[in-house]
């Protein structure tokens, strides 16, 4: 199965521990890409994928653990694991203000967290996974939910495979805060 969401949402710290629960391989879609130096490092020493390269490092990774199955999660999950290598894909979602507070947190530039906190409000990544994965995608809400809380949400949507309908768009504008970054 995979795992997707926003930058800092949880993917990787919650799918861990949901590989541990389902006592499954947990591969992390950057890391694979990074070892088999797929892309290489921008002027701001930002890893910048080769896309190619990188999915078919994943691609190999995966079919390794292809019988027993894997937790497969990261950033552009969809342009690296095809519909067909996953049975079931969670979108984790989230308060944007909520990821906005962590992004401050990180000490990301102002131009990043709203790009970010755009991208969550708008439902980007939920966007693209629904694109590629179609009806094995879902996505659920983890908004203030500590990981425990989190792993167990994240197990029943697997085990259900249902998720929930999440619009932040729909209640923006009773929230200030949120309206800022679309004006
Ligand atoms: N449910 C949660 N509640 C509060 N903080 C959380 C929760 N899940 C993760 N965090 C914290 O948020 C930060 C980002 O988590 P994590 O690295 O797992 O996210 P990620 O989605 O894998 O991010 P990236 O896209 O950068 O790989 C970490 O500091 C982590 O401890
Ligand atoms: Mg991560």
């Amino acid at each position: 199965m995979g795992v997707a969401g926003s930058p800092s949402v949880g993917k990787s710290t919650l799918s861990v521990l949901v590989a541990k629960r389902l006592g499954l391989p947990h591969l992390d879609v950057s890391k694979v890409a990074r070892e088999a130096k797929a892309g290489g490092f921008d002027n701001q020493g930002m890893f910048v994928l080769n896309i190619r390269k990188a999915r078919n490092a994943v691609r190999e990774t995966l079919l390794k653990d292809r019988v027993r199955g894997y937790v497969v999660e990261g950033s552009f999950l969809w342009d690296l694991v095809p519909k067909s290598m996953l049975d079931l894909v969670v979108v984790l979602r989230c308060d944007p203000l909520i990821l906005e507070k962590r992004y401050r947190r990180t000490g990301y530039s102002q131009q990043r967290i709203a790009d970010n906190v755009v991208g969550e409000l708008i439902g980007y990544v939920s966007a693209k996974c629904f694109e590629v994965y179609g009806e094995k995608c879902v996505e659920i809400d983890i908004s203030g939910k500590d990981v425990s809380n989190a792993v167990e949400k994240i197990l029943y949507a697997i085990e259900s495979k249902r998720g929930e309908v999440v619009d932040w768009l729909a209640s923006a504008s009773s929230k200030k805060r949120l309206l800022k970054y679309l004006s």
